[in-house]
């Protein structure tokens, strides 16, 4: 039977942070959460049999990322992304942002930078910045609502403290899928200025029709050998709370440093049911996520065709992955002169809407809110709805 993804699903009382924090507008009215990045579908039925199988055994001892979850996995990334990977390569994390947190540590010094490319994942900056690093922006550049790497503006910020690259593919929020040309002259930039790329590659299984995702690592081998990749089945499956991930780390010298990093952050060991959860998605869940981008695809189609019919004074960028769509709010707020704090007080207090806003993306997201299409389309219509209230009461 296909997955029914039209189907609502009451997730409050599950402690999710999307539907029991910040769940209430000041008049006691429930919000409609559109922020956080987790879907509110079920995950597949393979998955969720293997956890009640699991669960079914009275004991929860440690556990390690098995052969089994090991192999699932590099037998996804061969048949969904034509990548070769060796299991030896893989390094566990329990999450792409403790791994991205783990690599700037064992790669970087203290005063050392790193370059991102804003507007981005918000975590980076302070991942960073909290471990006594210096964010260098290397904003993404707009054309028309297609946002593209600034490869010029790249190779004039680096300097002899320059160290690594965190690159977003596919780039939340922008959605935009990076292609084998982009990825290929950023690898070559980062090569020529010795740097280590440090690839999440968490929103790399929800592409949208049409569009082809590339694993930075098999574009080359010399690229591959330079590069950290944080790939993840905790978006992809919708299991984010159960925390899991692997670092495909090809030279053996960096793996070992990355290795021996997250060791003495303590957090070599995985959960239990994630790689339970992990190892039965990977194994199984191909058709789930072929039915879920289908759906995903057909609500993009659709969101796009209404959102410009109904909101002509806001702009929208085109989605070719994640299921995140990225709002321009600039011309409203131009002409109404409210600003991000104003538009986010509508959203809430008028539409009972929460978006994530884009100042949270860096200063290159202000004008912008972020909208998490993965739900019934009914609700996608609802937050539409919401989204209409709350722009009539900016003016
Ligand atoms: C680009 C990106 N990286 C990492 C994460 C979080 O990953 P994890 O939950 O594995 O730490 C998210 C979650 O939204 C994300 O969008």
């Amino acid at each position: 039977m296909s997955p029914d993804f039209d189907h609502p699903l009451d997730r409050r009382g599950t402690d999710s942070i999307k539907w029991d924090l910040k769940s209430l507008a000041p008049d006691g009215r429930r919000i409609l959460p559109m922020w956080v990045a987790d879907m509110d579908f079920p995950i597949p039925d393979v998955v969720s049999s293997a956890l009640r199988e699991r669960i079914a055994h009275p004991v929860f001892g440690y556990s390690y990322p098995s052969d089994d979850h090991q192999e699932a996995f590099t037998a996804w990334q061969r048949r969904r992304n034509r990548w070769e990977i060796d299991r030896e390569w893989l390094v566990y994390a329990p999450g792409v942002t403790p791994a991205v947190r783990a690599a700037i540590l064992a790669f970087t010094e203290p005063g050392d930078e790193v370059v991102i490319q804003p507007p981005v994942y918000n975590p980076f900056f302070t991942a960073i910045r909290d471990n006594g690093r210096v964010v260098i922006e290397n904003p993404l550049v707009s054309v028309g609502h297609r946002y593209e790497m600034d490869l010029e503006h790249l190779n004039a910020q680096i300097t002899n403290r320059t160290r690594m690259l965190i690159l977003c593919s596919p780039h939340n929020p922008v959605g935009r899928v990076w292609t084998p040309n982009e990825l290929t002259a950023l690898g070559e930039l980062c090569e020529r200025h010795d740097l280590t790329i440090v690839c999440d590659e968490i929103h790399g299984d929800l592409i949208r029709d049409g569009h082809t995702f590339t694993a930075l690592g098999s574009i080359s081998a010399e690229i591959s050998n330079r590069t950290i990749i944080c790939a993840a089945p905790t978006k992809t499956f919708n299991i984010a709370g159960l925390a899991s991930s692997f670092a495909i780390v090809q030279d053996p010298r960096k793996r070992k440093a990355l290795s021996a990093t997250i060791e003495r952050l303590g957090m070599d060991l995985p959960n239990t049911l994630s790689v339970t959860a992990a190892t039965a998605a990977y194994t199984c869940g191909g058709e789930w996520l072929d039915a879920l981008l289908e759906y995903l695809s057909a609500t993009y189609d659709w969101f796009e065709r209404e959102f410009t019919a109904r909101f002509p004074r806001l702009g929208l960028c085109s989605i070719q992955g994640t299921y995140l769509a990225w709002l321009d709010f600039r011309e409203v707020m131009e002409a109404t002169g409210a600003d991000e704090t104003m538009v986010q007080r509508a959203l809430l207090d008028v539409g009972g809407l929460r978006l994530s806003e884009g100042s949270w993306f860096g200063s290159a997201g202000q004008g912008f809110q972020r909208m998490n299409l993965a739900c019934p389309r009914d609700v996608v219509r609802e937050g539409l709805d919401r989204l209409e209230l709350a722009l009539e009461a900016l003016g």
